[in-house]
């Protein structure tokens, strides 16, 4: 079949300089979801008509299976599919799609082809509040027609069946139906759900099927209607992770904007947000209030609450957080601890390294059995240019140490506290830099003058 997607609306209630169709659900344009949808059906084509917000839409989703028709001006649903027309296969049906309306099953769609066979169909709904939506208008229990909530009757009005706008059509028809559409209704509109009255007339059948859910047809006008699809969403995918046995604190305070996939045994606590591709190894856990993204996390690690974890690969049975934050190219071995208010960029820790407190570790390759001790600084930035520090396996890094980059630390080496090392450290040996303590001798603590 062909697929169209209607996203060339304004969006004029988000309030916003960013087309409708652009706003994000789940960290996703909500024009995303719905192409991902229609991917999903294996079309022959799909075809997304845009508008409003000029190029920024197209910009945005751009990809090579998707046909872009511009409508200019937009002059309502039925120029808009109108404006598609020319680029549709006239031997196969014509799915119609919305732009904001992002979470339609695949399966409902499918559902709905198979009503409309060679006719046509629509996907209806029951609400108990039908405000602002299209009615369907049956006579002896067939579809007759499609009016809006604008140009109805206070009889029509109180009809409870909506038009979600999502309808499968017989394409070869949509030439005349579609030339045949007049604006002259509450809107001035070319409106796509007069087709209706055109197949009635031509002796077209109108089928309909129900979606599963009703969420599945709710279209986002306004923040508050985003901010409601978004929880459904989450709760969605809260309720698919706890079928595959993951364990959620509670599946209300989880967000995930992308993709998390989970070994088994995992537990995650409240408020943790997953973005981009997040993978748990088997037995892993996430403390409250974390934030992953693009992360791989081995079978065993414990993430303790309040961590930030960016393109980070952290090895198995790591002890990570509370607090911690691991920016991207960070690369743990297994059993490695990071521990409180500590910071890792672009470093390879190996095998049971820790660094447990208070530590900026960045630009660094560090070896196995490696202790870094409080407050310990990798100063990799000259002002200009950013230098690697490399520290060998065995090492014992006192508290309060800065490693002046480039440098590198011998195989077994020991820095005292409180050293800044400017040069290489030898193995084996102890390096120390530290001014010399002194006790001054019958010194007095200066007191307070008393004025009068
Ligand atoms: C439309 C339906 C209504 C249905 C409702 C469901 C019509 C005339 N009405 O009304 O029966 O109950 O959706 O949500 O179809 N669009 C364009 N070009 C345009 C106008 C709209 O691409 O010129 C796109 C919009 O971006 C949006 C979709 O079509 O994705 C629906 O447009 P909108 O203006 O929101 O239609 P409604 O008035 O909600
Ligand atoms: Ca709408």
């Amino acid at each position: 079949m062909n697929v169209v997607i209607l996203a060339a609306g304004q969006g004029k209630r988000m309030h916003s300089e960013l087309p409708k169709v652009l706003h994000r659900l789940a960290g996703r344009p909500l024009l995303a979801h719905v192409i991902a949808t229609a991917r999903s059906l294996d079309p022959g084509i799909i075809c997304v008509v845009y508008g409003h917000g000029g190029e920024r839409v197209r910009e945005a989703l751009d990809e090579p299976d998707l046909v872009w028709v511009r409508q200019e001006p937009q002059l309502g649903t039925g120029h808009a599919l109108a404006q598609a027309l020319p680029q549709l296969n006239t031997t196969t049906p014509t799915l119609v799609l919305y732009g904001d309306v992002p979470l339609t099953r695949a399966q409902t769609l499918r559902d709905l082809a198979r009503a409309a066979g060679k006719a046509m169909a629509l996907l209806t709904v029951l609400l108990d509040k039908p405000h602002g939506y299209g009615r369907i208008v049956r006579s002896l229990g067939k579809i007759k027609r499609i009016v809006e909530e604008k140009d109805a009757t206070p009889a029509q009005r109180t009809l409870r069946e909506t038009n979600t706008g999502i309808m499968v059509l017989p394409t070869a028809r949509l030439k005349d139906w579609l030339a045949g559409l007049k604006n002259k209704n509450a809107q001035n509109e070319y409106y796509l759900t007069d087709v209706v009255a055109a197949a009635v007339a031509d002796k077209v059948p109108v089928h309909w099927t129900n979606p599963a859910d009703t969420w599945e047809t709710l279209g986002v006008n306004s923040k508050a209607q985003l901010a409601e699809l978004e929880r459904v969403f989450q709760r969605q995918g809260a309720e698919a992770l706890m079928r595959d046995g993951v364990t959620l604190a509670d599946p209300a305070r989880i967000d995930v904007r992308g993709s998390l996939v989970c070994g088994r045994e995992v537990s995650i606590d409240v408020n943790c947000v997953f973005e981009g591709e997040v993978v748990l190894g088997e037995g892993v856990s996430v403390g409250a209030n974390c934030v992953l993204r693009d992360v791989k996390i081995a079978a065993g690690t414990r993430i303790e609450p309040f961590c930030h974890l960016q393109e980070a690969d952290i090895g198995a049975r790591c002890r990570i957080g509370p607090y911690a934050r691991l920016r991207p190219g960070t690369v743990l071995a297994e059993e490695v601890h990071i521990g409180n208010f500590v910071e890792v960029k672009a470093s390879q820790i190996a095998a049971r390294s820790k660094a447990n407190h208070l530590a900026y570790v960045g630009d660094t390759t560090v070896g196995r059995d490696v202790n870094i001790g409080a407050g310990t600084i990798t100063c990799n930035y000259d002002g200009a240019n950013k230098h690697r520090t490399v520290i060998e396996d065995d090492v014992h890094i006192g508290s309060d140490t800065q490693l002046v980059a480039p440098v590198r630390v011998g195989k077994g080496a020991t820095l005292g506290a409180g050293t800044t090392l400017t040069r290489d450290a030898p193995a084996g040996a102890l390096t120390i830099s530290r001014a010399k303590q002194l006790t001054v001798p019958g010194w007095k603590r200066p007191v307070k003058k008393h004025k009068e």
